[in-house]
């Protein structure tokens, strides 16, 4: 009996010094585990006459009460305050401003070329890849351009053998699609192509975008009424288009294609030179000569063929003023193509 007295002041004091949940519950299991001091008592009622035992076991059940009682009270404020540690620890301030996610942007030729596909695509065009690598016969002799033609020079063509180059125009595609897929034909045709050029507005490697269609009654009205939906698409609501008479061997009659100025509404502004018209592609009906090399029967099919500097179009439509800016990787000049 005295004992009991004793366990209780004992367990009060632990108690009392028990600064976490955990403690806490080390000290309870000390006493009322199965292995604890209540509990040993319990197993020591063997002990005990048998008439004394019920007394002795309403004492335990009153001791394990009022210690039970005594650790809950503890608990709850134990728990109570370490909750409110933990919250004060994770604590964050939602007024603060956020991190900002770094955003890319797609390369102004990229995305200038992706709006060329979009044109001419829901015109019924498919996209059709050539190599870069050529063979002179893909890009000269089966368009036409024979052996003295001045394109053919080592000034403006980089030879990699006396038969491979690299493609100077993306005209080859017209050749390598011709062989495989038979009229009908509306192929668009991008890629890298090389020139032995440097200037502000000429790069040794640039890109072009090649556009070939073929049918029974293909004329150079279709050709032209294409065009005006690129440059009304591309430029603005208003752009016209202009047919100039020019000379490429693969084409006849030849084109050179203007469009009216979008700075100035074609009144004639210093990006025009004054004349209200900017020249942005070279076209043409496809020559006869052309469809004979590629098996195409001329007295049947006829043709157009365009091509246009990608770089070009973009500078014409974003103003930039000078062609290396496209592959210095400036992020400043890059970054302003952001959606
Ligand atoms: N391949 C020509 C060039 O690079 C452009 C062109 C393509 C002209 C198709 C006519 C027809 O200048």
């Amino acid at each position: 009996m005295e004992e009991t007295e004793k366990i209780v002041e004992e367990a009060q004091q632990e108690i009392e010094k028990a600064q976490t949940s955990r403690a806490l519950y080390e000290t309870k299991m000390r006493y009322l585990g199965r292995t604890g001091k209540v509990t040993a008592l319990l197993k020591g009622m063997r002990e005990i006459a048998a008439e004394h035992r019920p007394a002795f076991g309403k004492k335990i059940n009153d001791l394990r009460e009022r210690l039970e009682a005594a650790f809950a009270a503890v608990e709850q404020k134990i728990k109570l305050r370490e909750m409110e540690q933990k919250l004060k620890a994770e604590e964050i301030d939602v007024t603060m401003p956020g991190r900002h996610a770094q955003k890319g942007a797609l390369h102004p030729i990229t995305r200038t070329r992706q709006e060329l596909i979009d044109v001419f695509a829901g015109m019924g065009f498919e996209v059709f890849e050539g190599p870069e690598i050529e063979s002179e016969y893909y890009n000269f002799t089966a368009l036409n351009t024979p052996a003295d033609h001045p394109a053919r020079d080592m000034q403006d063509t980089f030879y990699i053998t006396d038969e491979f180059l690299l493609r100077t125009q993306t005209s080859a595609g017209q050749i390598r699609l011709m062989e495989k897929k038979k009229p009908p034909i509306k192929m668009l045709s991008p890629g890298r192509v090389f020139r032995s050029d440097d200037d502000a507005t000429h790069s040794p490697m640039f890109h072009q975008m090649e556009g070939l269609v073929v049918d029974e009654g293909v004329t150079l009205c279709d050709l032209q009424g294409m065009l005006d939906e690129f440059a009304r698409t591309m430029f603005s609501e208003t752009s016209k288009t202009r047919l100039r008479p020019s000379y490429f061997p693969f084409t006849e009659p030849s084109v050179e294609v203007d469009v009216s100025c979008a700075a100035c509404g074609g009144k004639g502004c210093p990006l025009c030179k004054g004349t209200g018209w900017i020249e942005v592609l070279g076209a043409g009906m496809v020559n006869r000569r052309v469809l004979e090399n590629c098996g195409v029967d001329p007295d049947r099919y006829t043709g157009f063929a365009f091509g246009m500097g990608i770089e070009r179009i973009a500078m014409l439509k974003y103003g930039i003023g000078h062609i290396r800016l496209f592959t210095e990787n400036d992020v400043r000049f890059l970054e302003q193509f952001k959606d």
